[in-house]
């Protein structure tokens, strides 16, 4: 017998301050604080549904369809941190199924794991009534997931406890504060499989030369700046911040023994691109920022968008542009029709062209983890499985 069954959807986050380094593996606890931007989920999401049932003979778990391996150490500690706090389900011998689909392609390499632990949590949290920070479970899951429980700027916390209880995601400032901030995601085309991020900075953590100072001194005073800019909707300090922290994180990389490159030469000549067009401008008019892969994500103000979206098309033509930009339809027209000013003109007329990305994603800053309703389900409560 269903005993119980909750849907929710949770966003994707992109760091411009990196989480980079564990001081504890198991619990997940970084090394320094970092700080997010969440994006819009009606562009990218996870969606997540919960069963309880007595009929169950094990808890399960299918991703996109597929099913995983719920003994997996992370999924273990997330259900067991979850279960230990709860209030609702504790008098009945039960089991859960958990279905949960991704809005966006996985393969895109667009941040899965954040959005991914943390509508997980935030789904276990609804079914078994859990109360206070779950954040520091979706932690344990995935720490960049942690941050994807809030909407607007989301800091981590760092935290000095050994058990990690002050190792949580605050909400440094709501998604209403700055709406202006848009996201345009440049998704690059590339083969080449690479080093996971919990690989990655666990040899970054024991040999790059940089990592000390990173994590003593530049994380902390970069942290206290981007938020009072957050505060003060500083677009100049922002970018320049973002892109800094952006920067060492891949030079970070590039300095561990052996070294670990995530861009590829398309994310170079968009770094390049972007640094001209600012100072060109003047002003930093948008701010790169890339994870552990080659894709860009480019903040910028509302104000900015036709103008960079119309000097990313000229770099990046695409075949079609009704499924190569995928963003507000009645931005099209504008970008395609954009006559840059006089001191723009040379870089709006490249040389050459490239076949570099597969497309372009434009969305904005948005809200939290949402409970939907029953007839958002993703599982058939008669059998029990993924409709
Ligand atoms: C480069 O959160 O994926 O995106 O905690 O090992 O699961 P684990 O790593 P993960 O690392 C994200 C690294 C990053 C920077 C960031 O999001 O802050």
């Amino acid at each position: 017998m269903v005993l119980a069954s909750v849907t929710c959807s949770a966003p994707v986050n992109i760091a411009v301050i990196k989480y980079w380094g564990k001081r504890d593996e198991k619990l997940i606890l970084p090394l320094n604080s970092s700080l997010s931007g969440t994006l819009h989920q009606d562009d990218l999401k996870t969606t997540t549904t919960i069963v309880a049932s007595e009929s169950f003979t094990e808890d399960a778990l299918w991703l996109n369809g597929k099913k995983e391996d719920i003994n997996a150490v992370r999924y273990q500690n997330v259900l067991n941190a979850i279960r230990s706090r709860a209030t609702k389900l504790t008098d009945k011998k039960h089991f859960v199924h958990i279905a949960s689909i991704n809005n966006f392609p996985t393969a895109a390499g667009l941040a899965s794991s954040a959005s991914g632990y943390c509508c997980l949590v935030f789904t276990l949290a609804q079914l078994y009534g859990v109360d206070g920070d779950i954040s520091a479970i979706a932690r344990m899951g995935s720490g960049s997931a942690c941050r994807s429980m809030f909407g607007g700027f989301v800091k981590w916390e760092m935290g000095q406890k050994e058990d990690g209880s002050d190792s949580v995601a605050i909400q440094v400032q709501p998604e209403q504060h700055w709406p202006e901030m848009n996201i345009i995601v440049l998704v690059v085309n590339d083969k080449k499989k690479e080093t996971s991020s919990t690989d990655g900075m666990q040899k970054s953590a024991a040999t790059s030369v940089m990592m000390k100072e990173r994590c003593a001194v530049t994380v902390p005073q970069r942290m206290k700046d981007i938020e009072e800019a957050i505060k003060n909707k500083d677009f100049e300090t922002f970018g320049d911040i973002t892109m800094k922290d952006s920067d060492d994180f891949h030079e970070v990389c590039a300095t561990t023994t052996p070294p670990i490159y995530y861009l590829n030469d398309t994310s170079r000549y968009i770094i390049n691109l972007i640094n001209r067009y600012n100072k060109a401008s003047g002003s930093i008019k948008c701010a790169y920022t890339f994870d552990a892969g080659p894709n860009a994500c480019v903040y910028l103000p509302k104000d900015n968008v036709v103008e960079v979206l119309s000097l990313f098309l000229k770099h990046f033509p695409g075949q079609d542009i009704s499924t190569y930009y995928r963003g507000p339809k009645e931005n099209i027209a504008a970008i395609e029709s954009y006559q840059p000013p006089k001191n723009l003109q040379s870089l709006f007329s490249p040389e050459t062209t490239f076949d570099s990305l597969k497309y372009i994603l434009h969305t904005r800053v948005g809200p939290g983890p949402i409970v939907l309703n029953e007839s958002d389900s993703l599982i058939d409560n008669t059998t029990g499985l993924p409709k």
